[in-house]
């Protein structure tokens, strides 16, 4: 399905639980798309706070990722570094519908700016 508000980018299958893939956006920022371990959805903008760490080469764990580079943990929900770490990722709104994963259109879109 392909509607004005929301971007279907495949079935949520294609999502491995613990899983990562990642969207290019034209011309701009690559998001990532997270699945969890109890199969919720979560999509972030694919730079670390840090030093912009590909968090899709991540570990997921329960709603969090652990970036690759540093191992700063950075929530799936709200995009921000957890702990004594300070920063945020930019979140794109996501859900899943009939077995397709839809993300947002303007916030991926948005990305590109
Ligand atoms: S770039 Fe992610 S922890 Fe440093």
């Amino acid at each position: 399905m392909i509607n004005a508000h929301w971007l279907d980018i495949g079935p949520v299958d294609q999502l491995p639980p613990l899983g990562a893939r990642t969207l290019p956006v034209l011309g701009g920022e690559q998001i990532a798309i997270f699945r969890t371990a109890n199969g919720d959805v979560h999509a972030l903008v694919d730079k670390c706070p840090h030093k912009h760490g590909p968090l899709s080469q991540g570990i997921v764990h329960d709603t969090t990722v652990t970036c690759p580079l540093h191992n700063w943990r950075i929530s799936l929900i709200t995009g921000e570094a957890l702990g004594e770490d300070k920063g945020c990722t930019r979140v794109i709104p996501v859900r899943v519908d009939a077995g397709r994963v839809l993300i947002c259109r303007s916030s991926a879109l948005a990305a590109a700016a």
